[in-house]
Formats: structure tokens, sequence, C-alpha cells
């Protein structure tokens, strides 16, 4: 197992969050907290997504039920192309994948709403996948960690992280669930915009940007 892999997962285990409701093996649950977090922080989403499931329980009731229905238990979070999506998902759920939940990233990626990354993170929760993800906190980590410069909206940046956030993979799939949500974690309360910790960091002896000094200089913004 690789350094980066090892100190990521002794840390989740001792630091991480373990009481999150969506940690669970259902993909239908994992799908719609990883769409609720989206562009939402998790007390906020907590509350929405214990009544949508109460509601809606399977994809199933989710894809039968009127669009109306949908957004009314949606409507507080914002960003409502999430839950017209969501719908739309679970409607090809039960018909184009015959009601059973898509196992691949590249399947799950199919689904409206969902991107690489998201996709990713749902095989790697639901079905130990060893898929890689990608997001806005991730990016932050692995352009710190690596001392990668360059914009990452840039096609040829996006691929340099990609390529090295599958290189850092745990060898074992059972680990995939507890690396995948140190990742994100890390990125929420470690590796923060403009206050890293980095003293209580388990990447930090060997991080590029922090040895050069240049942690609030990466990832590099957006050209003007
Ligand atoms: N943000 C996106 N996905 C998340 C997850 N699974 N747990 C906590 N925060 C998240």
């Amino acid at each position: 197992m690789s350094d980066f892999s090892r100190r990521l997962l002794g840390w989740q285990a001792e630091c991480g969050r373990h009481d999150l409701p969506w940690q669970v093996s259902d993909p239908y649950r994992v799908w719609l907290s990883e769409i609720m977090l989206q562009q939402t922080q998790v007390t906020t989403v907590i509350p929405y997504y214990e009544r949508f499931l109460q509601r809606f329980p399977t994809v199933a009731d989710l894809a039968a039920a009127t669009q109306d229905d949908v957004l009314a238990h949606w409507s507080g979070l914002g960003y409502y192309s999430r839950a017209r999506n969501l719908h739309a998902a679970a409607q090809m759920v039960m018909g184009h994948f015959g009601g059973t939940f898509p196992r691949t990233p590249a399947e799950i990626a199919e689904l409206p709403g969902v991107g690489r990354s998201t996709a990713a993170a749902i095989a790697a929760f639901s079905f130990n996948t060893r898929s890689a993800i990608l997001d806005g906190n991730v990016k932050r980590v692995l352009a710190r960690w690596a001392g990668i410069e360059g914009f990452p909206g840039e096609k040829a940046i996006e691929n340099r992280l990609w390529a090295l956030a599958e290189s850092l993979l745990p060898p074992n799939a059972a680990d995939m669930p507890a690396y995948t949500q140190a990742q994100m974690d890390l990125g929420a309360t470690v590796c923060t915009p403009r206050k890293p910790a980095c003293l209580t960091c388990p990447l930090a002896d060997d991080c590029r940007a922090k040895a050069e000094g240049c942690q609030l200089e990466l990832p590099t913004p957006k050209p003007k």
C-alpha cells in the first residue's frame, strides 16, 4: 500500500466521520446523499435526507412519484435541477437498468446529474469499487501534496490530477469506502482553502506545498 493511502486510512480510523447516516452499502441511499451533498453542507442535508427516504424508501418509490411530490421533498435545499435529475435518474434505473442500480462507475455516470467523481464515490461506497474521486476538495489536497501548479479547471491539469488520484488508490478494495470518505473529510476539515491545519495533517511529512511553504498558492486560481 502507498504511504499516501496508509496514512489517510489511519487518519480516517482515528479522526474521520463514522456516524453519517449514508455510510451504508445501499447504492440508492449513497447516491441520494451524494447528490444532496453536491452543493449543500452535511448538517443541512441530514434532516432532508431522512425525510426524503421516509417518503421514497426505494428507487422504485422515487421513480413512481410525481415530480411535484419529489420537488416538495427537496424544497429548501435549492439547486432544484438536482431533484429533477434525481427523479429522471430513478426512472432510468427502473427502465434502462431493469430496476437494479447500476454497479460500474461508467454505468452510474450515465444517470442524469452524476459526473465522473460522483459516480466513482457511489461505486466506492456501495460496492468497494477501486475508482478515484476528484471533487474540488480532493483537487486541492492532491495539487498541494504533489505540488501541481496550474488551474485545475484546465483539461491538462485535470488529467494529471485524475492520473495521480488513480495511482494512489489503496490496493485492497475493502478499504475503498474509508479511503474515499477520508479524502472528502481531509479536504473539508484539514486541508482547507485558506487556513490549512498542516500540524494535524497525516500527509504533511511529504507534502510538497508544505515543504515549499506555498499551501495558499495551490491549487492555482483561475487565470484572469
Ligand atoms: N460531501 C460529498 N460527499 C460526502 C460524504 N459522503 N460525506 C461527507 N461529505 C460529503
